[in-house]
């Protein structure tokens, strides 16, 4: 924990800005005066978020771009720079798809390392000498949404699982690394909430599933950061309950989840976003 951070006046990217977390992280950072690069697949949701974050207060362009394209990440990078010093970027754009590992689609397995893993890396690493550069004054932020089933591996989201404790062990590599540049990496651990990436799920509340609203979240995410943190938890107390436990007595979870495997796998088999 350090000091607190100012949000205000941010000029940088939101990646899967077009919907759910990261419409709204948008909008907020709008509402503080950010002036936004927004990016995703496809242009008309990111065109409406655009318009949300004018209404707001912010300034906002749209690029969009499949960031698991080749040549994605300089085009998404290059058009930030161009826009002036970038002293944000947030990587929020993600996929999942669950299911019994064996039964997972190779496609499906590469599209979400693709997405969750390789291209937050790549375009971190793009954009950190600009994020050094601006760091000056009052720091730049570099704010990654991986997943609380980073925190507690679930069954039927082994992947997905891995990508979002990828990021995580990323995030908390990279902080040590730039210790002292005024980088301030920072790691947010949604549990379930009510997005278009959960519609095909009918895991619900029984399963530890219990959806949070997304302004809920996203007013915990930004205040996280404020606060100077570098880990945000937003998991509901049932879901933070079970994470504690896998740090005491992971093998309690293993018997906690044993009995409901096969109503969990059936909630679960079509939940899908890619
Ligand atoms: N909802 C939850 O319960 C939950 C929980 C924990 C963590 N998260 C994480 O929160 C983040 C945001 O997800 P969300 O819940 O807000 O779901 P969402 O509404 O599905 O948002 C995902 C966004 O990523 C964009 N995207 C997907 N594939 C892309 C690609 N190849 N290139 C560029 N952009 C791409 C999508 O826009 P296009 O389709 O237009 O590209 C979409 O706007 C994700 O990283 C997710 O893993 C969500």
């Amino acid at each position: 924990m350090e000091g607190r951070l100012d949000i205000d006046r941010r000029t940088g990217i939101v990646t899967g800005a077009g919907t759910g977390i990261g419409r709204a992280l948008a909008v907020e950072l709008g509402r503080r005066e950010g002036d936004l690069l927004l990016v995703g697949r496809r242009i008309e949701p990111l065109e409406e978020t655009a318009d949300l974050v004018r209404s707001a207060g912010g300034r906002a362009e749209v690029l969009a771009a499949d960031l698991t394209d080749a040549g994605a990440i300089d085009r998404v990078a290059d058009a930030a720079r161009a826009r002036g010093p970038v002293d944000l970027l947030v990587n929020n754009a993600g996929n999942v798809r669950a299911g019994r590992l064996e039964d997972l689609p190779e496609q499906d397995v590469l599209a979400m390392i693709a997405l969750n893993l390789t291209a937050p890396i790549l375009l971190s690493r793009a954009l950190l000498p600009s994020l050094k550069e601006s760091a000056a004054e009052r720091g730049s932020v570099l704010l990654a949404i991986s997943s609380g089933i980073a925190l507690t591996g679930l069954p039927f989201y082994t992947v997905y699982a891995a990508t979002k404790a990828g990021i995580a062990h990323f995030g908390e590599a990279l902080r040590r690394e730039v210790h002292g540049t005024g980088v301030h990496v920072a790691t947010a651990f949604p549990g379930a909430t009510d997005t278009d990436m959960m519609t095909s799920s009918t895991a619900g509340e029984d399963l530890g599933f219990g959806r949070r609203p997304v302004p809920d979240v996203v007013t915990e995410i930004l205040a996280g950061l404020s606060a100077g943190e570098h880990e945000i938890n937003t998991a509901a107390a049932t879901r933070r309950r079970m994470q504690d436990l896998n740090k005491t007595d992971p093998l309690a979870v293993d018997a906690l989840l044993a009995p409901r495997l096969e109503s969990f796998e059936a909630a679960v088999r079509t939940h899908r976003s890619i």
